[in-house]
């Protein structure tokens, strides 16, 4: 757990070195190494478990190292970056020849992002070179949302963490594909297609997350089962929350936003009824409630209305949730 310039110079020593710093940003924790090594990159595979045919987030500090990355940098992208960077959004373009493929799962596009936070902010800039960042989560499992949770799942030895305090924004960024025809989201985020369509000034589609069977993955992370918590994970209604807890033949942790949670007796977890705070919560409470290692976990449906804003953040949290729950 650490933070502060001697954090920082540590964390440079490491990834000079080619081993992982785990980072903070606004979105999730990221599991940091040179994203122009070979060797670095091959760890972050090997320690998350990932599968290395799904690609990996390149962190820039800015438009300016991200250029020095990409093969093209198309005026969508520069209009994108200017928008929303730092931030929640990552933005696919063709890979430059700095970036090895085996970042990029072996395909010709690289995800750049600049993450809005001070800390990691400052090391990239003082490694001078960008940084890979997948969630520092084992591969499939819940993303960390503070400090704590990447020391949960890695040793000190393995993973060097700069303590960033908890992430604001708590579930992973907007992936917009700016290689095909028009710009298409293959991740939903905090950062909406609607707000995307607005400062392009044009339409943006949004690939479909789970694609029938035959159909290749628009990006092979968009896997069905995702963010899963140990224990088995179920959606119910809020009128089942009651007969969820009731149900005396296993023990269950509800995760409840809506008014019925609190008249429910046992085990549950308040959840904030408005998007952006569920959001940022969510993570922490998957993890808190696999923590008393229960048979089940049931959460309870999130809504579909509210303003335009709150209905695209709940939209990206049911994304969400839909993998936490998905079969395995
Ligand atoms: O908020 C975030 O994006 C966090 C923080 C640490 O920046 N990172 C993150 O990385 O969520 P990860 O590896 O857990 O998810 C990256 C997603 C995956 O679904 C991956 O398949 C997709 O982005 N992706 C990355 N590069 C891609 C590429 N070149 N083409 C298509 N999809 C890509
Ligand atoms: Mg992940």
């Amino acid at each position: 757990m650490s933070h502060g310039p001697e954090e920082i110079a540590i964390a440079v020593q490491r990834l000079h070195q080619g081993r992982l710093v785990a980072f903070p940003t606004e979105t999730v924790y990221g599991l940091g190494a040179d994203a122009t090594s070979e060797v670095a990159i091959a760890r972050v595979y090997s320690a998350k478990g990932r599968p290395s045919n799904n690609p990996l987030i390149v962190h820039v500090t800015d438009s300016t190292m991200a250029q020095r990355y990409a093969d093209v940098w198309p005026r969508d992208a520069a209009v994108l970056a200017r928008a929303f960077w730092p931030g929640s959004l990552s933005i696919i373009v063709p890979n430059g020849k700095n970036i090895p493929s085996l970042a990029t799962g072996g395909g010709p596009n690289v995800a750049l992002r600049s993450p809005a936070h001070p800390l990691t902010l400052a090391l990239i800039k003082a490694f001078g070179k960008p940084l890979v960042g997948p969630s520092a989560n084992r591969s499939g499992r819940v993303s960390p949302t503070l400090a704590s949770h990447v020391s949960e799942s890695f040793t000190a030895e393995d993973v060097f963490v700069l303590d960033g305090g908890p992430c604001a924004g708590g579930i992973e960024s907007t992936v917009v594909d700016l290689t095909r025809p028009g710009p298409t989201i293959l991740r939903p985020g905090l950062i909406s297609a609607e707000r995307i369509a607005a400062v392009l000034g044009k339409p943006v589609l949004v690939a479909s997350a789970m694609p029938s069977t035959g159909e290749s993955l628009p990006s092979p992370g968009l896997l069905e089962s995702h963010y899963a918590p140990v224990a088995p994970a179920v959606l119910i209604d809020s009128n089942e929350i009651g007969a969820a807890l009731a149900d005396g033949s296993q023990s269950v942790v509800v995760l409840a936003w809506s008014e019925r949670g609190k008249l429910a007796p046992g085990l549950v977890i308040r959840m904030p009824a408005s998007a952006a705070e569920y959001a940022a919560m969510l993570y922490r409470a998957l993890r808190d409630a696999d923590a008393t290692r229960p048979d089940l976990i049931a959460i309870e449906n999130v809504p579909r209305g509210g303003d335009a804003a709150d209905t695209a953040v709940w939209e990206a949290v049911r994304d969400r949730l839909m993998r936490a729950t998905a079969p395995r």
